[in-house]
């Protein structure tokens, strides 16, 4: 069967789950994401494989984490799913208006090793954030090639009411259970007003041209060997700290959910300090060594 049937969810993310190598890596990213919303003038810092390959740098034959990373969280599926969407990487189709968005990313096991023919299927709304329940428009599935990588070619999906931007998707290793979730926008007004939205979610997203370029990785609950060679760029070590546009004393405050930080805000938490990358309310499960895209330690 060609979409994924409804079943088990992995587990969702533990609170104040100790920082993997992973997130570290994930924060780097997402630091980069961060840099043009909320920390003008900060260069660019991880990028994707993809992006490397592009722009002819190394490019890793293994992926960047190991040590077992938690799975990525799951989200409701939401109204809109429908099963038997068409094979294919690429939504586009004839006549299709919207900023053009290119999605890639790989599927990863609790040891960090690439997952191969893992079922992607996606759904979204179109650029007037209308879903189509009566055809197959925006949506479709995949499976990971051989590395673990898939790439979906499509559109930034449009607002409709009550929710943020944001692509839905079920993931699926063979014979496994399925993994339904979404992924985010950084930057989106209504990322801090839906409740649905999770920072852990964030992909990774730039302008390119007239388009958008996105990364994002996901880890399914998927025991196995961990990559044998090691990876060659250290996760964090060639990043370069943001600049603070604030003032905050060194090590700030202690973390507190419900508290409204802004981008630049330094606070302790579990003895570790973090600087925020993006403004946003704190929340339960946001702990900063959870939402690496909230929070970079330093
Ligand atoms: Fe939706």
């Amino acid at each position: 069967m060609d979409a994924p049937l409804h079943g088990d969810q992995d587990q969702p993310q533990e609170p104040g789950k100790q920082v993997s190598r992973k997130a570290v890596l994930r924060a780097a990213i997402a630091a980069g994401v961060a840099a043009p919303i909320a920390l003008v003038g900060v260069p660019a810092l991880a990028r994707t494989k993809a992006e490397d390959a592009a722009n002819g740098e190394l490019l890793e034959l293994t992926p960047d984490c190991s040590d077992g990373d938690a799975p990525t969280i799951e989200q409701t599926e939401g109204p809109y799913f429908k099963a038997g969407s068409p094979q294919r990487t690429s939504l586009v189709e004839p006549g299709t208006v919207g900023t053009p968005l290119t999605v890639t990313g790989y599927v990863f096991g609790r040891q960090c090793q690439p997952l191969a023919n893992v079922l992607l299927d996606f759904w979204q709304a179109d650029n007037g954030g209308n879903y189509d329940n009566t055809t197959y428009r925006f949506r479709g599935h995949q499976y990971t090639d051989a590395n673990g990588k898939y790439t979906l070619t499509t559109i930034v999906p449009g607002l409709y009411p009550g929710r943020t931007r944001h692509i839905h998707m079920k993931v699926q290793n063979p014979g496994g259970r399925i993994l339904t979730t979404q992924t985010y926008f950084p930057g989106e007004p209504r990322n801090n007003t839906d409740t649905i939205y999770d920072p852990r979610l964030l992909m990774n997203v730039r302008t390119v041209g007239n388009g958008k370029e996105a990364s994002f990785d996901f880890v399914l609950n998927v025991n196995g060997t961990p990559p044998t060679s090691s990876t060659t760029r250290p996760p964090s070590s060639s990043t370069t700290p943001p600049t603070s546009t604030t003032n905050n004393p060194p090590g700030g405050t202690t973390w507190a959910a419900g508290t409204n930080y802004a981008a630049g805000t330094r606070v302790t938490y579990s003895g570790v300090n973090y600087t925020c990358l993006q403004g946003h309310t704190a929340q339960p499960g946001w702990e900063p060594p959870n939402v690496p895209a909230l929070w970079r330690v330093g």
